[in-house]
């Protein structure tokens, strides 16, 4: 259990701006910063960010919370994971109960994965740092091949003993259970011995985007035919090899800075590449690139640039993953370095700036390069010829997104030049594989939707499916404005003696929200939070919808406190009540301070502000309550045909009639006259 006080020095200096900018690129919009939503495929931003409220919130797939609740979306990690994440990056000592072997067994596996695989990198760093093998082999192997203390540092490259269990025993000391550890990859079983799998050397850990080490690369020293070049951690819970990248956590910023990624293919490249200042490196680690790596880099940027040796037998398997790429809307370029120089030995050999010239000179749009290799292939061979025209026009034909058009269109043309064909032929062709491609897709989805669970009434008859969920009440805006001014203002001070809560607590009937949700989220705050003024933790509410186990109270809190205020327009040129976005123009004069003084609030803008949101959001809803219920009984008049009860219903009607009056002004007196 982590102490409540550490998880609240946790929430006090995480800065939501910084957290999320290791994540995506973000850009300041007025107050607020934007960027494309790290939960969905998008191509334009609708994922916002607001530093003041300390939320975000994407309006296309409705995702939103606190810093914490991004760290868990998009780390995949519990509340609590979540805080340690945090305080590690901010280097917060965390409090909390010591975990004794056999808890460390009880916790799931991947949090234990992670809890290894870090205390495994310090003993790897340690060993080659400060073993006396550790010098003498791995740290001199690393700079024979150039690499330095800080770089070895900053991608906490390590070692392990040539003898057979010196982190096995290191790790049954700490309380590692063998399965655990075999789980891991670090350690394998032999004629009942347990073994170092990575002994004798030297070793690459694997980190997450935001530096969890999820596994390991671990290279043998002396090559040696029998024994594999690399060691690679097996797949686990954590270790899922199609989603990481090496050097993504170490380039993230780069990347995003210099708008372009470089792949390469191997650890060494990455690191001699970072090492010579070329940041914005990573690698696929020897495998063509999966949907869910480039989906990793395109949060980050659209531009990605693969560096392979001329003669990689790989290339062609690369560029065939690349189609994907494509798809996903990257500008796809390509630089073969020399014969037999990969990113590592040409950096440490010409250093950066000939680098960065040879590729600004040397880089190739993908297209271009295909069309480049294959017409070496194809010579004059007529039929050969044909098949590359398809090959690039089924390539193009992956640009598929409506907003890539243009892109498509400068591909179409450079293919028909290039091939010596007609272009309104390619354009044909392309459009063709383009149609398939739709129908392929159009086949899946007709096959998912034919699967049993789907209810097929819901398909055929879609009016039955309004009339289940319940018509959404046309008093939402004002119920949702309420709920709002609750979890923002509650516990603060309406008057000398009551808070915002108290008031509204006292004022609003609850049988009156029409809303399910609205209504569970307004019983739910006089249940947990109560009615007191301003306590310890002012954001109590906040954290508790935020962190509230139900989905939907946690994203309609998030989308609450980021939105403005909910009350449309139209109410607002009816009425005339000023509401909190309209703040700044509202003048706030002296006599309305000294109102607040005496009131014993301290007399700042902001105070008046809550309580004018207070005031104008209640009235909101208490008018159109008592126009629903004008309305009711109108509808009641015009049937009626006791001309006593008619007296009755009419004597009411225009109390209520009264009584909104009354509400329109005051409402205006406090807002605009006091
Ligand atoms: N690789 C692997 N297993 C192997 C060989 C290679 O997993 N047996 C992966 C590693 O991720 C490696 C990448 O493929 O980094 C590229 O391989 P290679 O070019 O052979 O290795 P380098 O990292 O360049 O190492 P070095 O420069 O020391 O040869
Ligand atoms: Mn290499």
């Amino acid at each position: 259990m982590i102490e409540p006080s550490s998880i609240n020095e946790v929430l006090a200096r995480a800065d939501i701006v910084e957290i999320i900018g290791q994540a995506v690129r973000l850009k300041k919009r007025g107050s607020n910063y934007v960027a494309n939503c790290p939960f969905h495929n998008e191509k334009t931003p609708s994922f916002s960010v607001s530093a003041s409220k300390g939320l975000y919130k994407c309006f296309g797939c409705g995702r939103g919370g606190n810093v914490v609740s991004f760290v868990q979306e998009y780390e995949k990690l519990s509340f609590a994971e979540s805080i340690h994440w945090l305080a590690d990056f901010y280097k917060i000592e965390i409090e909390e109960t010591e975990r004794s072997p056999e808890q460390l067994q009880s916790v799931q596996t991947e949090e234990s994965l992670r809890i290894l695989n870090e205390d495994a990198t310090k003993f790897f760093q340690e060993t080659l740092l400060n073993s006396e093998e550790g010098q003498t082999i791995g740290l001199s192997y690393f700079k024979q091949r150039g690499i330095r203390t800080e770089t070895i540092e900053h991608f906490r490259l390590g070692y392990d003993p040539e003898e057979g269990s010196s982190f096995f025993n290191a790790a049954r000391t700490k309380g590692y259970q063998a399965e655990i550890l075999i789980k891991s990859g670090l350690v394998k079983e032999r004629d009942g011995r347990f073994l170092d799998n990575y002994r004798g050397r030297i070793i690459f850990p694997i980190q997450s985007n935001t530096g969890r080490v999820l596994g390991f690369g671990a290279r043998i020293l002396k090559s040696n035919d029998r024994a594999p070049k690399y060691i690679n951690t097996p797949e686990n819970e954590l270790y899922v090899k199609s989603r990481v990248l090496y050097g993504l956590y170490q380039a993230r910023q780069s990347i995003a800075k210099l708008d372009e990624c470089l792949l390469v293919e191997g650890y060494l490249d990455v690191i001699s590449l970072h090492q010579a200042g070329i940041t914005n490196a990573v690698a696929s680690s020897g495998t063509s690139l999966t949907e869910d790596q480039l989906r990793a880099i395109g949060h980050l940027t659209k531009n990605l640039t693969i560096l392979y040796d001329a003669d990689a037998a790989g290339i062609k398997a690369a560029l065939r993953g690349m189609d994907m790429g494509l798809s996903q809307g990257f500008h796809v370029y390509l630089a073969l370095l020399p014969g037999g120089e990969d990113p590592d030995s040409f950096v440490q050999k010409n250093g950066r700036s000939a680098f960065e010239e040879f590729i600004k000179t040397h880089k190739q749009d993908f297209i271009g390069f295909r069309l480049e290799l294959g017409l070496k292939e194809v010579g004059n061979d007529p039929v050969k010829k044909a098949k590359l025209v398809n090959e690039i026009a089924e390539s193009i034909a992956h640009i598929n997104k409506a907003e890539d058009f243009t892109l498509r269109q400068h591909y179409t043309h450079q293919a028909s030049v290039a091939l010596a064909i007609d272009e309104a032929g390619m354009i044909t062709l392309v459009n063709k594989y383009l149609q398939d491609q739709l129908e392929a897709k159009a086949k899946i989805r007709r096959s998912t939707t034919q699967e049993p669970e789907s209810e097929p009434q819901n398909t055929e008859n879609p009016a039955t499916e309004q009339a289940k969920s319940p018509a959404a009440t046309n008093d939402e805006r004002q119920e949702w404005a309420l709920l709002k001014v609750l979890i923002e203002s509650g516990h603060l001070a309406y008057s000398e003696t009551e808070s915002v809560a108290a008031l509204l607590h006292n004022r609003v009937d609850p049988a009156l929200i029409k809303t399910a949700l609205a209504r569970e989220m307004f019983d739910l705050y006089f249940a947990e939070i109560g009615i007191a003024k301003a306590d310890a933790d002012p954001k109590r509410a906040q954290a508790f919808f935020i962190h509230h186990p139900n989905q939907d109270i946690r994203q309609k809190t998030a989308s609450l406190l980021h939105s403005g205020q909910e009350v449309s327009a139209n109410w607002k040129k009816m009425f005339g009540i000023g509401t909190m976005t309209e703040r700044e123009e509202i003048d706030i004069r002296p006599e309305s301070k000294l109102k607040a003084e005496m009131f014993g609030l301290a007399p700042t803008d902001s105070t008046v502000a809550y309580i004018s949101e207070t005031n104008s959001t209640l009235s909101y809803f208490e008018i159109k309550k008592l126009r629903n219920m004008q309305d009711l009984l109108r509808e009641q008049l015009k049937q009626e045909a006791d001309a006593d009860r008619i007296g009755k219903l009419f004597s009411l009607y225009k109390q209520l009639k009264k009584e909104e009056q009354t509400i329109l002004e005051t409402s205006k007196t406090v807002i605009f006259k006091s």
